[in-house]
C-alpha cells in the first residue's frame, strides 16, 4: 500500500526497477530530489495545478495525478500561475478541444515570462493523432504530452520532462496493465470515486470514447473491495463506482462477476453509508441489479440511464442496441421496484439523419418518463467515428431549435418533479460550504438533488436530516431537523 512507502529509502543511484508500481516510486523519489533542490534555491516548494476538464473518470484520474505530484513534493495550487500546470483533457465533443487550444495559448504567454515552468497535457484528447501533431507543430512550449493508457507512468514521464530538452510525447495506442497502489490526493475527505473498470466496448456510432479509452477492462473485485475498505477506514462514507458502462462489469474477468454481485459485496463494507455508480447502459441493465438496488440500504435512489434518443430508428443508427420500448420498459421496472428512484439521462440532439419525427419521439420519451434531470447535448461530429461518415448531417438552425425545445421541456418537467418532494424530510450528506453564501452549507439527497441549508463547515461529511423548505427548480433550500443522523 502506497502510504507505507518511504520514498527516502529508495536508492535512486541504482537502475530503475522494471516492476510496477515500484518503478514509479523510484521515479517519484528521483523527481523529489529535483524538487528539493528547487526549494533550496528558491526558498519555497514549487506549485502544481491540475486542471480537470472532463467527466468523473477524468476527475478521478486527476486525483491520481495530484497524488503523484504531491508525493514528488509539489504544493497544490488552484491557479494556473503555477510552476507545473497539467491539463487533463476531454474530447467527447469538439468544443472541449477548441477550449484547450485557447487556454493553452494563454498559458504559453505566461510561460514566456516564467521560463522555468512546466506545462503538461494528458487525457482523452491526447489519444488523437491530429491533436498531438498540432501540439508538436504549434505549441512547442509544452513539456509533456501523454495519454490515457500510461497515466500510471506519470512519475517517470515527469522525470523525463524535467531532464530532457525536447517536448516529451508518450501516447500509447493500447491499454497497458492496471497498476494498483499509486498515491492519490482526494478532493473530498468523506466521499470518493472508485474505478471499477476502464474503457468501453460498445462503439456507439457517435462516440469517441472506445477509441481513446481502449477496450473494456474490469478491475479485480478484491482490489476494488480492498480500496473501498481502506477508504472507509479513512473516513469516507460515500463511494461512486466508476466505469463507462458499469452494467457490464466483470464479464471479462478470469472469474466473471456481475455488477450486481459486486454491489452486494460493497454493501457489506462497514463505514460505507452511500453507494453510487456511473454510468449505466440500458442494454445491460439487469433485473438482478434492480433487485439488488431495491433491497439495498446503501445504494442511492438514483439511476443515470443515458437515453441518447427516443427514436428507435436513430438508436439503431447510433448502435445503442436497445429501442424506445425497451428503454420505457426499463424505467417502468425501476419505478415499480424502487418507487422513490430519481432517473436522469443524457440526450443528443441532431444526430445525422434525425428528422422532426425522430425528435418528437425523443420528446415523447421525455414526457412519458419524466426525468428528474437530463443533460442535453448537440451532436458533435468526432472524426474517426462511424457517425462522422454518415450522410444527412442535420442543419444547424434546426438542431438549435430542437435543442431549445428539448431543454425547456426537461427543465419544466425537472422542476415539477422536484416540487413533489418539497416540504418533506430526507437524509442529506453535507458536502461543502456554499460557494456564494458562507452561512450555508450544501449537500445532496440520496436521489442526487442538491440542497442548501444554514450551517457551518463542521457539518461537512455528515449525514443529517433536512426538511426541504423550498424548491428552487433544480435545487432546494432546507432546514436541518436532526444533526445526529450520522
Ligand atoms: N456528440 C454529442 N454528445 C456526445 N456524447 C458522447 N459523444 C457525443 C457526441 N459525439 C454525449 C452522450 C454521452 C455523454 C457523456 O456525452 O450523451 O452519454
Ligand atoms: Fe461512448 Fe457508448 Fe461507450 Fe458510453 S457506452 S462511452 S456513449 S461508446
Amino acid at each position: 500500500m502506497y502510504q507505507e512507502i518511504d520514498l527516502d529509502q529508495i536508492e535512486v543511484a541504482l537502475e530503475p526497477p522494471e516492476k510496477e508500481p515500484e518503478r514509479e516510486y523510484y521515479f517519484m523519489a528521483k523527481c523529489r530530489e529535483r524538487v528539493r533542490a528547487f526549494a533550496q534555491k528558491n526558498g519555497r516548494f514549487p506549485t502544481a495545478c491540475v486542471v480537470n476538464m472532463g467527466c468523473q473518470m477524468n476527475a478521478r484520474d486527476s486525483e491520481k495525478l495530484r497524488g503523484i505530484l504531491n508525493a514528488i513534493g509539489y504544493m497544490p495550487a488552484e491557479s494556473e500561475e503555477a510552476d507545473f500546470v497539467l491539463y487533463n483533457t476531454c474530447t467527447v465533443r469538439e468544443n472541449a478541444n477548441n477550449k484547450v487550444y485557447g487556454r493553452l495559448g494563454k498559458l504559453g504567454h505566461y510561460k514566456k515570462k516564467h521560463p522555468g515552468m512546466m506545462i503538461a497535457l494528458c487525457g482523452c484528447m491526447m489519444q488523437e493523432a491530429h491533436v498531438v501533431k498540432r501540439l508538436r507543430e504549434q505549441y512547442r512550449f509544452v513539456n509533456l504530452v501523454f495519454g490515457t493508457h500510461n497515466l500510471y507512468k506519470f512519475a517517470e514521464l515527469v522525470w523525463r520532462a524535467m531532464t530532457e530538452e525536447d517536448m516529451v510525447i508518450d501516447v500509447w495506442e493500447d491499454a497497458g496493465e492496471i497498476v494498483e497502489d499509486l498515491p492519490l490526493r482526494r478532493k473530498y475527505s468523506f466521499k470518493s470515486g472508485v474505478n471499477i473498470m476502464f474503457g468501453c466496448d460498445n462503439f456507439c456510432s457517435y462516440c469517441i470514447v472506445p477509441y481513446v479509452r481502449g477496450r473494456e477492462r474490469s478491475r479485480e473485485p478484491r482490489d476494488i473491495i480492498r480500496e473501498i475498505e481502506r477508504l472507509a477506514k479513512d473516513g469516507v462514507v460515500e463511494v461512486m463506482l466508476l466505469g463507462q458502462n458499469v452494467n457490464s462489469y466483470g464479464k471479462n474477468l478470469a472469474e466473471p462477476m456481475s455488477f450486481a454481485a459486486l454491489l452486494r459485496e460493497v454493501e457489506k463494507i462497514e463505514g460505507i453509508r452511500r453507494i453510487r455508480f456511473m454510468t449505466s447502459h440500458p442494454k445491460d441493465l439487469s433485473d438482478e441489479l434492480i433487485e439488488v438496488m431495491a433491497q439495498s440500504k446503501k445504494i442511492c435512489r438514483h439511476m443515470h440511464l443515458p437515453l441518447q434518443s427516443g427514436s428507435s430508428r436513430i438508436l439503431k443508427a447510433m448502435n445503442r442496441r436497445y429501442d424506445k420500448e425497451h428503454y420505457l420498459s426499463l424505467v417502468e421496472k425501476l419505478r415499480a421496484a424502487i418507487p422513490d428512484i430519481a432517473i436522469t439521462t443524457d440526450i443528443i440532439v441532431g444526430f445525422p439523419g434525425e428528422t422532426r419525427e425522430d425528435f418528437f419521439e425523443t420528446l415523447d420519451v421525455v414526457r412519458r418518463v419524466r426525468f428528474d434531470s437530463a443533460f442535453t447535448f448537440i451532436y458533435s461530429k468526432r472524426s474517426g467515428t462511424p457517425a462522422a461518415e454518415m450522410e444527412h448531417q442535420v442543419p444547424e438552425d434546426e438542431v438549435k431549435e430542437n435543442f431549445d425545445v428539448l431543454l425547456k421541456e426537461v427543465q419544466r418537467i425537472g422542476a415539477e418533479k422536484a416540487e413533489e418532494l418539497a416540504g418533506r424530510v430526507f437524509p442529506v450528506l453535507i458536502e461543502q460550504q456554499n460557494e456564494q453564501d458562507a452561512s450555508l452549507v450544501t449537500g445532496r439527497l440520496s436521489n442526487n438533488s442538491v440542497v442548501h441549508v444554514p450551517g457551518g463547515v463542521s457539518l461537512v461529511g455528515k449525514i443529517v436530516d433536512v426538511r426541504l423548505t423550498e424548491c428552487k427548480g433544480f435545487y432546494y433550500l432546507g432546514q436541518i431537523e436532526d444533526e445526529n443522523v450520522g
